[in-house]
């Protein structure tokens, strides 16, 4: 397979049609592995649905969904002014920001979509038009960011290693290439000969299901494993790198994933294995000087005590279900972005990267 080919022969998310009349399309990742299924959207409370129950999940692929779904939020407007229209469309923007708090990528994007109404003059119709415009730019945007994140990455990479991950940072999570299997896809491509073990990912199971899925179909080699794994399998030396994603980081590198990477992180350090955060500059929130600023999405505790279906706790247990934890940047190696690889990770040289 060369570089230029897709991961995701299905995309990830998209739109159908032109701006009036077109939809939202997107795999719905709550059936992988099971089954490969792409749903349709047609107006904002279906898009935001999607994103809260993770149908939709992966920062840059939730902030690409967002974006689609503020030119849905522009044709539910009723005939009537321009003014009329931009209110209609700031109230979808300000709806969808309600979905998930933590990915900072879901509300870059918003206020990307928000600033093209916001200054647009003009007869009203066209302002569909601009807002899918720039909805597809942040999709071929981070297509290319992908890319970028992937070939700095792999240099990273040495030939024969086992890399660990954790949740999903691939095709699934944002418009094509990942970041964090991006480093790995492009390693494999260049016959590095690397061997993936992914988490399993509790209580959602984004390892299992997405990521493990990705590699297989990639031909790249996996080995899925339990969350609880990690710490003996590091010790057996089956681990040379840990790349993970991010949803969030601060303007210190602090840097919020899914629930659990924190403990890798730590487990990487105390088993002297370099650790890597692999994000595009859009997860980066300069505004916070910390990860102690980050919100942290708390979920449904049926996703612990009936996960899939199946009872696995007693009924009325107290039960605490969040979602993302924040490695801090002492225990983050690098941080491969789309501009190269930040490296040390303190607020200083993220500065001096992100311009
Ligand atoms: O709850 P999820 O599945 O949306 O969590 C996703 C992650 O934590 C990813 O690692 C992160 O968004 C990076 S995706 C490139």
């Amino acid at each position: 397979m060369n570089s230029s080919a897709p991961v995701m022969e299905t995309p990830t998310v998209g739109w159908v049609g032109d701006a009036a009349s077109g939809f939202v399309r997107l795999i719905d990742q709550t059936r992988l592995p099971v089954e490969l299924v792409e749903i349709d959207l047609h107006d904002v409370a279906s898009l935001w649905e999607a994103i809260k129950s993770l149908r939709v999940r992966g920062a840059p692929a939730i902030g690409i969904a967002a974006a689609y779904g503020a030119v849905l939020g522009a044709q539910e407007a009723p005939l009537g002014t321009l003014a009329d229209l931009k209110e209609v469309v700031k109230a979808a923007t300000d709806h969808l920001r309600t979905s998930r708090p933590t990915a900072v990528n879901l509300f870059w994007a918003l206020d990307r979509m928000d600033a093209i109404a916001s200054v647009y003059e003009g007869p009203v119709a066209p302002l569909l038009g601009r807002l899918l415009d720039e909805a597809r730019s942040i999709h071929d945007e981070d297509r290319a960011m992908c890319r970028s994140i992937g070939s700095f990455g792999a240099t990273l990479v040495q030939p024969g290693s086992g890399i660990l991950t954790h949740c999903n940072a691939g095709g699934l999570a944002t418009s094509d290439y990942g970041t964090a299997l991006a480093v790995i896809f492009s390693a494999h491509e260049l016959g590095k000969n690397v061997r993936v073990f992914a988490d399993e990912t509790r209580p959602l199971l984004q390892g299992a299901r997405l990521t493990a899925w990705e590699l297989q179909r990639r031909g790249v080699p996996v080995t899925l494993i339990c969350d609880n794994m990690a710490a003996q399998v590091m010790k057996e030396g089956k681990i040379q790198m840990v790349v993970v994603g991010a949803d969030r980081i601060a303007a210190n590198g602090d840097a919020a994933n899914k629930i659990g990477t924190y403990g890798v992180a730590l487990l990487a350090r105390a088993h002297g294995i370099p650790f890597y955060v692999a994000a595009p500059s859009s997860t980066f929130d300069l505004s916070l000087v910390d990860g102690s600023l980050i919100p942290i999405e708390q979920r449904d505790p049926r996703e612990i005590t009936e996960g899939f279906g199946k009872v696995t706790a007693p009924t009325g247990i107290d039960v605490y279900n969040p979602a993302f934890d924040v490695t801090p940047a002492q225990l983050i190696t690098g941080i491969i972005t789309e501009r190269g690889i930040i490296s040390p990770v303190n607020a200083d040289v993220i500065r001096v990267a992100l311009g």
